[in-house]
């Protein structure tokens, strides 16, 4: 449970974060892509709260974390960010006995892969023009 608690943290602080990406990326392409990523987010924000709930009976509370104020950083740190949760939530998806717990991790690592490569593919883009 505490897993499950810290994964909603992550991804509050995820939706607060790439809401700032969309603000600061300069590209139409890119917001939109951002965007996409950020409404799964909320998808499995509201997914694992739900499963929180029934277990738990009690709300979890959220500890909020910052994210950087520039494009590229914040990029680079969402990368990261994404590929770490893919391990944490195949991990949880690992210890879970309960086999709806299981699936939607399962489910949402496979997304936060998707998500990483995003990022990795936009934060490439602007490594490669200023060289
Ligand atoms: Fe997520
Ligand atoms: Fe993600």
């Amino acid at each position: 449970m505490r897993d499950i608690a810290r994964a909603i943290s992550g991804q509050y602080n995820a939706i607060t974060c790439y809401e700032k990406l969309i603000r600061l990326s300069p590209k139409e392409d890119e917001r939109k892509q951002i965007m996409e990523i950020r409404q799964d987010e909320i998808n499995h924000y509201h997914e694992f709260t739900r499963i929180y709930v029934r277990l738990t009976g009690q709300s979890p509370r959220i500890k909020k974390e910052e994210c950087p104020d520039d494009y590229k950083k914040g990029l680079e740190f969402a990368l990261k960010d994404e590929q770490q949760t893919v391990d944490f939530y195949l991990d949880i998806a690992d210890k879970a006995r309960n086999p709806a717990v299981k699936s939607a991790f399962i489910r949402a690592a496979q997304d936060e892969q998707n998500h990483a490569v995003w990022f990795l593919y936009f934060w490439t883009k602007i490594i490669h023009k200023s060289e």
